[in-house]
């Protein structure tokens, strides 16, 4: 069992507030993923979880015990960092029975907690080699035993594959998956990685300069965006954004102005409603689309914007293709057959029932 609660944390380095007033719940067995750029604060944030680091302001509960004050050994956590330090002179099995032989386990038990280790990362063949004689993913795989073995109630892992190789990436990301299936603790993980994050993550926690954006499912953060900053980050590539503003048509109902190509498009009831109900009918908005949810045709067709394409990227499963609508670009997602020619003419439309709309001041979600 182990919850973990961050209340108010506050961690400044000199005049820099590296994590700005953070509130996190984390329930029991839960992966969670903090998710954000470089510096946005993950790291420091990991760290004042383990103990490393002692928040300025805030506490830190786990299973509702305040641990703020308490060192990282006292907090029956296991973290692994990016850059494994593995002790060169021993074997990987001397590397991940090290923590057991620190606290005086038998060697049998010791030798039982390994073997059940090296089983859940599948390296019961390397235990014998020396850390220069592995690559990269297995001194990784010899790391996380080393933290395994102490069946710890909380994980914290810093990008722990950041530095290997797409393709293992994508394995790792995989087997970590299972392995806090298989051993079931609490886990944190950071990543700036969004595709790591929406993957393994049961919530994802988006920072941004100290400051806590957004926190939900991956369905929720990908379709919801609290914001624009989630809504670009969230997504490869990221939504598409252009300047709108609610107008009154002849018959009373509310439509969106685009200045940037001189039109006015249709909205759905319920959207004109939210618009209303929250008092942005004056506001200055942000219409932001997904690329797939953007309708493409090569043939001219009512209620469509006409545009020229930029460029068409292929992605194999996919295609992207850049038109351009004023100064703005917007990128299309078209299924992988769609070619259309650099130049060509064609429309686009939005589907109204998948459109997120911005305040452009505030840059807060309205619908
Ligand atoms: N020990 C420190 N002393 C001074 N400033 C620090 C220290 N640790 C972190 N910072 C600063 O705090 C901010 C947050 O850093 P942090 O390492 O938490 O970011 P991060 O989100 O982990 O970034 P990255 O993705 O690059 O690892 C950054 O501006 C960083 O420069
Ligand atoms: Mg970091």
């Amino acid at each position: 069992m182990a919850e973990i609660a961050l209340r108010n944390i506050v961690k400044r380095f000199g005049s820099l507030v590296a994590v700005n007033n953070l509130n996190l719940h984390i329930r029991d067995k839960e992966f969670v993923v903090l998710l954000g750029p470089s510096g946005c604060g993950k790291t420091t944030t990991l760290r004042c979880i383990s103990g490393l680091e002692t928040p300025d302001e805030g506490k830190i509960l786990i299973d509702e015990e305040d641990v703020t004050n308490k060192r990282a050994s006292q907090r029956d956590v296991a973290f692994v960092f990016q850059l494994y330090a593995l002790y060169p002179h021993l074997t990987a099995y001397g590397n991940i029975a090290f923590p057991l032989v620190a606290q005086g386990l038998s060697k049998k038990r010791t030798r039982q907690e390994v073997d059940r280790a090296a089983q859940i990362l599948r390296i019961k063949h390397i235990l014998n080699k020396k850390p220069r004689e592995l690559s990269g993913g297995d001194m990784q795989r010899v790391a996380l035993g080393r933290a395994i073995v102490r069946r710890p109630k909380v994980f914290l892992l810093d990008e722990p594959i950041g530095t290997l190789d797409a393709k293992f990436r994508e394995e790792m990301r995989a087997e970590l998956k299972k392995l806090h299936v298989d051993i079931g603790a609490t886990t944190v993980y950071v990543t700036h990685d969004q595709v790591e994050a929406m993957s393994m993550g049961d919530r994802v926690v988006i920072m941004n300069l100290g400051v806590l954006q957004q926190v939900g499912t991956p369905h929720e953060v990908y379709n919801k965006p609290k914001n624009l900053f989630v809504a670009n980050f969230i997504g490869s590539p990221g939504m598409n954004f252009i300047s709108c503003k609610p107008l009154r048509g002849p018959g009373g109902k509310l439509a969106l102005r685009l200045p940037v190509v001189n039109t006015t498009i249709a909205i759905p009831d319920e959207t004109q409603t939210i618009i209303i109900d929250k008092k942005k009918e004056e506001k200055d908005l942000v219409l932001g689309v997904r690329p797939e949810n953007v309708i493409f045709s090569r043939k001219e067709k009512s209620n469509h914007l006409q545009t020229r394409v930029y460029v068409v990227e292929t992605m194999g499963s996919y295609n992207i293709t850049d038109v351009r609508l004023g100064d703005e670009t917007i990128k299309v997602r078209t299924a992988p057959s769609i070619l259309p020619e650099v130049g060509e003419t064609v429309y686009i439309s939005f589907d109204p029932q998948r459109i997120s709309i911005f305040d452009e001041e505030t840059g807060d979600s309205v619908v």
